[in-house]
């Protein structure tokens, strides 16, 4: 329905989505897909919010030191990576949905299920806990890469890099994104420039009507 709302109200043939997420290991340019796809949506009149997790705020500060300092217990991490979220959606996400802005999200709770699901808990299990405080997006575009261009776009040969970015751990997240089979789910093959790959995230958006 507000996919539609928009559509009318920018009298283009597109649907546009209000939450919009993007998922995807390490390397796949999400940070890029994210800008390129504000700037298009900014310049058709749509007010546009973007931001990411783990967030700037306290715990995601938190979070992001401990991948260069020391990696936290699992359910430490767990721990932090909700909390962070509980307050991304309060703070950031309801707020901009609320009022009809467009927000754009540089991993959600996926990233969850992917990465602290490799650490032992369930992925079924995060998603449920999640699913009781974080609204459900529009749409998830997965940024789908091959395991050997992630790491070389990360830096990452023969076992460098930091804690999060190892190759055993990206192909299991992998996995768990493999796995997503819900209708807002869109994959997107990754190895394209920025420019084609944002060309294909336009027509996945337009691809779907939203009523
Ligand atoms: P990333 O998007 O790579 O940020 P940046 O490169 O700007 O530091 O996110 C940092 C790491 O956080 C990434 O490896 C995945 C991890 N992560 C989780 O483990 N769980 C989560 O719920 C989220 C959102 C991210």
């Amino acid at each position: 329905m507000r996919g539609l709302q928009v559509q009318v109200l920018l009298g283009v043939p597109l649907s546009f989505f209000m939450f919009i997420v993007f998922e995807g290991i390490d390397g796949t340019g999400k940070s890029t897909q994210v800008r390129l796809l504000a700037e298009a949506l900014t310049a058709r009149g749509l007010e546009v919010i973007t931001s990411k997790e783990p967030t700037d705020g306290p715990h995601g500060t938190r979070l992001r030191q401990s991948a260069q300092s020391g990696r936290l217990s699992p359910q430490e991490e767990l721990d932090l990576f909700h909390l962070d979220r509980r307050e991304h959606v309060e703070n950031l996400i309801k707020p901009a949905l609320a009022r009809g802005a467009v927000v754009i999200l540089d991993r959600y709770f996926f990233s969850t299920m992917a990465y602290q699901g490799i650490r032992g808990f369930d992925p079924i299990e995060i998603r449920r806990i999640n699913e009781k405080f974080a609204p459900l997006p529009d749409i998830v575009l997965i940024l789908e890469l091959d395991l050997d261009t992630a790491l070389s776009r990360i830096g990452v040969r023969d076992g460098q890099g930091n804690e999060f970015e190892q190759r055993d751990a990206l192909q299991k997240c992998h996995d768990v994104f493999a796995s997503l089979d819900d209708d807002f789910v869109h994959r997107i093959d990754a190895r394209k420039s920025p420019e084609e790959v944002h060309s294909d995230v336009i027509r996945a958006l337009s691809s779907i009507q939203f009523i």
